[in-house]
């Protein structure tokens, strides 16, 4: 191990993020009932223009008004090169109340960005004596953004989580794309050369890069990293694909753009029954060798390093936290 140790951030539940446009005050109730570990009120790209300063209003009404319950509650403020999000920052915590967790920061371009959200943030707080310190949500979703990824990551102590913006992510490296977060046929080559007759086409992900990349830097910096969205909520079975490779790549969560997808995100990103079995397994088969002790650890015939009883350590966590969430 390093001798910088990696500090991590607040633990809470992320495996479902469902994203509410400020705009549509009737949505807040059903989102606050839901099974979404955290819902995002949105006042950027879901709200028009002319609908800013409205939804703004809703947001601190639905902030105030709303029985949250347990759920974590964040608001998506518009970007730093707009005209409103100064105002975003300072209505929803002056006038939001002590409920609001987090606060979403789209296209974060550079760690510069993030510390003079950080400062204006802290000053609001300070003047208001609000001791419920915000956290922070970064949307990677251009290419600078992802330049900088590892800079973003490191920039504020109120930094919890990097989110994989893949739509706008497409449009800043305009990358060919056929539907938000999906696949695209095209990236794909084909194996063997000119002269094979069984040569067969070999798709690829085309966002694993990003993604990957992105991961990296999340966990370098004890960040959750958390997949976007997946704009077709009529394919569950697409949703859940995409969300699986999310999370094998380290992903600890996925958007819901949807109530439909809550549950999918929450069933892919959570341990499943036979992975938490195992891990509890490998937890018992730990303590037995320590008891008898033993250096090496086995389990069904294979050999169980300190990496995979981390693993184990970590899963079995997430469980008692989605048990002590329900
Ligand atoms: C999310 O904001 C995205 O652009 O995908
Ligand atoms: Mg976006």
């Amino acid at each position: 191990m390093s001798f910088t140790i990696v500090e991590q951030a607040a633990a809470r539940l992320n495996r479902s993020e469902l994203a509410v446009p400020g705009s549509s005050p009737q949505m807040f109730a059903k989102a606050a009932a839901s099974n979404a570990d955290i819902v995002f009120l949105d006042l950027e790209d879901a709200v028009a223009p002319d609908q800013k300063a409205e939804a703004r209003k809703n947001v601190i009404r639905g902030l105030n008004e709303i029985d949250w319950g347990r759920k974590t509650v964040s608001v998506r403020i518009n970007g730093l090169d707009t005209p409103y999000m100064y105002r975003d920052v300072i209505d929803v915590i002056e006038e939001g109340g002590d409920r609001l967790d987090l606060l979403m920061i789209p296209k974060v371009g550079t760690a510069a960005d993030v510390y003079a959200l950080d400062m204006l943030v802290t000053q609001v707080e300070d003047a208001m004596g609000r001791t419920k310190r915000l956290g922070f949500e970064l949307i990677i979703e251009t290419a600078l953004g992802m330049a900088n990824v590892e800079a973003i990551a490191g920039a504020s102590k109120r930094n919890e989580s990097l989110h994989f913006g893949v739509a706008d992510y497409a449009a800043s490296t305009r990358a060919r794309t056929t539907m938000i977060g999906g696949p695209n046929p095209d990236y794909g080559v084909l194996t063997g050369g000119a002269d094979d007759p069984h040569r067969d086409y070999h798709w690829g992900d085309m966002w694993h890069y990003a993604i990957a990349r992105m991961v990296v830097a999340a966990r370098a910096h004890g960040l959750r990293p958390i997949d976007g969205p997946f704009g077709d909520f009529s394919d569950p079975e697409g949703f859940k694909s995409q969300a699986n490779r999310a999370a094998v790549l380290g992903c600890e969560g996925k958007w819901a753009i949807h109530p439909k997808q809550i549950d999918l995100a929450n069933t892919v990103m959570g341990p499943s029954a036979t992975d938490l079995d195992k891990a509890r397994r490998i937890l018992d088969a730990m303590a037995e060798a320590t008891r008898q002790g033993k250096g090496a650890v086995s389990l069904d015939g294979r050999l169980i390093d300190i990496a995979s009883i981390k693993q184990a350590e970590g899963m079995v966590k997430k469980a008692e936290q989605i048990a002590a969430a329900a």
